[in-house]
């Protein structure tokens, strides 16, 4: 050990540096040579967790920033035997100072960001370590899990210093098996969440939203059997009218064994056998059954029974498909009228973690007239999709593989597979949802498209019920808009972003655009748009006022008219939502104002002409 304790009494900053001797000695001393990074089992998904009894670890966490990761990595950067997860607390006479001790740390939030529950925080990228006691009472047969339903972006965790889990991707749930750390009494978990930013990330470096860090939505403890239900697919049939379909997935069952399916309502039940793969084939005659449509949301609940464990569902039944260039739901075309929204919250801004967030972001777009909503470009909460199964609003659900991935690195396309498995195995029982894009304005490179087309056809073997789509984009040549981007040929809904009016020529340029789109496929305009900033009026040509805005809307309805396959559009957005890339002072101040309502629920003309042409389906049509 190089420092000897020689310069103890000189300089203030001195006592640090013999802290750190102190610590290196205490933590060479005590520590076993700090051990390779701790295994823990990987999280499971699991479908209808939010509809099992649990126990809510939400609240007031302790919270300790951690700019360096030193609670979990050494000065040589090797992951720590004895990091902060011990929850260690200082006794008199240790031979070593303890240097953190969450009992005395300011607390934050959970469900939060923690961006904009502190100031200092707004900009912070890093690890931040949460801290929350608890008591238990453990029971015979039980295993227990801790249901995170998102942290952004790598995370952590310890129960009671053991390590339980790590993950990646910010935004879908995940479940860690605490079983074997828990005990009765008092326990305490301990989370390390870092949101730094990196290349191989999914989402990467550059976002145009907030890179909202933190325990973002719910956590709490679910209890289940031994043997239980991780996994289960339940849909109407497209071949077969009235018959459900699907299969349920039994953990640590033994083949042979039975499950059973009910619907009270409509007198319908079955049982089935447990093959070697854990799962059972379901199959329900469904008589009497009202399919879910946006007029008609009807759900029913349904008993999924398996040995000692049983989940109560909430689920519509309804099909959707593409015959040629139209969609048809429940057999018949549709137009889809959307509009984009971010899971940014109404009024106090930061991510959208309550009841009133999605009650308020999905009944402004039913006040507009909407029928579909492009949830962007991240899976959102569950609570936003049983909200969308209960109000009848169709939901595009993305995968975040947004912008420029490294699509050539076999290591982020596992990220990504893995982010999707997680969004479509827990939320795959949502009538809402039609349609799961796999991106949003990737560049056109082989790579690329490869790495989508794998997506692709994951998506399609993990979910067959569903329609593919992506958000491409667009080329021009001269006035005429083209859509030939390869990726295509994956795809079952074309779906294009463009920004005539905004970011190229002006809103009238839209009069005499002409669109070549080389598929014969449902296409949906997924992005297009103007800023504004809410209350700044002028002519409407003055770029920033809501009558430009309004003035480019005005010009989209007639050209998207002409573009004869238009199945649908979610334009760019429902409401102003923070972003790094948005300085301008006095208009953005760092939020995007392409909202056609702000972020303090100030509606702009743009909201009153779409609603306009939505209630008077003047816009679009379904066939
Ligand atoms: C892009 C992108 C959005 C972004 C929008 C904009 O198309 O998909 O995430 O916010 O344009 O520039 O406002």
């Amino acid at each position: 050990m190089k420092y000897l304790p020689v310069c103890l009494f000189t300089r203030p900053d001195a006592l640090i540096a013999c802290g750190m001797i102190f610590a290196s000695l205490a933590a060479a001393s005590l520590a076993v040579p700090a051990a390779k990074a701790a295994t823990a089992p990987a999280p499971i998904v699991l479908t209808g967790a939010d509809r099992r009894p649990a126990t809510s670890l939400n609240g007031e966490w302790a919270s300790v920033i951690d700019p360096y990761f030193s609670g979990l990595f050494s000065f040589h950067h090797e992951e720590k035997s004895n990091g902060w997860f011990t929850n260690q607390k200082a006794k008199p006479g240790d031979p070593f100072p303890t240097e953190v001790d969450f009992s005395k740390a300011p607390k934050l939030k959970v469900p939060g960001d923690w961006n904009t529950q502190r100031e200092s925080l707004l900009y912070y990228e890093g690890p931040i370590w949460y801290e929350r006691d608890f008591t238990y009472q453990p029971k015979e047969h039980t295993r227990v899990f801790l249901h995170i339903g998102a942290a952004n972006y790598h995370s952590w965790f310890w129960v009671n210093g053991k390590k339980v889990c790590e993950h990646e991707g910010g935004y879908t749930s995940f479940n860690c098996d605490v079983t074997a750390a828990i005990h009765a009494g008092d326990n305490f978990v301990v989370a390390a969440v870092d949101n730094t930013r990196a290349e191989d990330n999914v989402p990467t470096l550059q976002t145009d939203w907030w890179n909202y860090g933190g325990l973002t939505r719910s956590v709490s403890l679910i209890e289940v059997p031994d043997e239980f239900i991780d996994q289960y697919d339940l849909h109407l049939s497209r071949t077969k009218a009235s018959v459900i379909e699907g299969w349920i997935h039994v953990e640590g069952s033994k083949p042979g064994a039975t499950v059973a399916v009910e619907i009270p309502e409509l007198g319908a039940k079955t049982t089935a056998q447990i093959g070697e793969d854990g799962r059972a084939a379901i199959r329900i005659e469904a008589k009497q059954l009202e399919r879910w449509s946006p007029e008609t949301p009807k759900l029913y609940k349904v008993e999924l029974r398996a040995g000692e464990d049983s989940i109560d569902e909430l689920i519509g039944f309804r099909t959707i498909e593409t015959r040629g260039t139209e969609i048809l739901l429940n057999g018949k075309p549709i137009f889809l009228r959307g509009i984009s929204i971010h899971a940014e919250a109404p009024y106090r801004t930061g991510r959208a973690n309550t009841e009133k967030d999605v009650d308020t972001l999905l009944g402004w777009a039913q006040e507009l007239g909407c029928n579909f909503v492009r949830l962007a470009h991240y899976p959102h909460d569950e609570a936003m999709l049983r909200a969308a199964d209960r109000m009848g609003i169709l939901v595009w659900s993305e995968n975040p593989v947004y912008w420029a991935l490294q699509f050539d690195n076999p290591k982020v396309l596992a990220k990504a597979e893995r982010q999707l498995d997680e969004e479509i195995g827990t939320s795959r029982n949502h009538a809402a949802i039609i349609l799961w894009s796999m991106a949003n304005e990737t560049p056109n490179t082989p790579a690329r498209t490869t790495f989508i087309e794998t997506l692709a056809s994951r998506a399609r073997s993990l979910d067959p019920t569903r329609l593919i789509t992506a958000a491409l984009l667009i080329r021009g040549e001269g006035t005429t808009k083209i859509i030939d981007d390869p990726l295509g040929k994956a795809l079952d809904v074309i779906g294009f972003n463009e920004y005539i009016g905004w970011y190229e020529q002006h809103p009238e340029t839209a009069d005499v655009t002409a669109w070549r789109i080389d598929y014969d496929k449902p296409v949906i305009v997924s992005e297009f748009g103007g800023g504004a900033k809410a209350g700044l009026h002028g002519a409407e040509t003055e770029r920033w006022t809501e009558e430009y805005q309004a003035n480019i809307y005005r010009h989209q309805f007639g050209m998207l008219n002409r573009i004869p396959q238009l199945r649908g559009m979610s334009p760019w957005v429902l409401m102003d939502f923070r972003s790094p890339n948005r300085p301008l002072a006095g208009i953005q101040d760092e939020f995007n104002r392409k909202g056609l309502i702000s972020d303090q629920g100030e509606k702009k003309q743009a909201f009153y002409l779409l609603q306009k042409a939505y209630k008077e389906k003047t816009v679009g049509k379904p066939e």
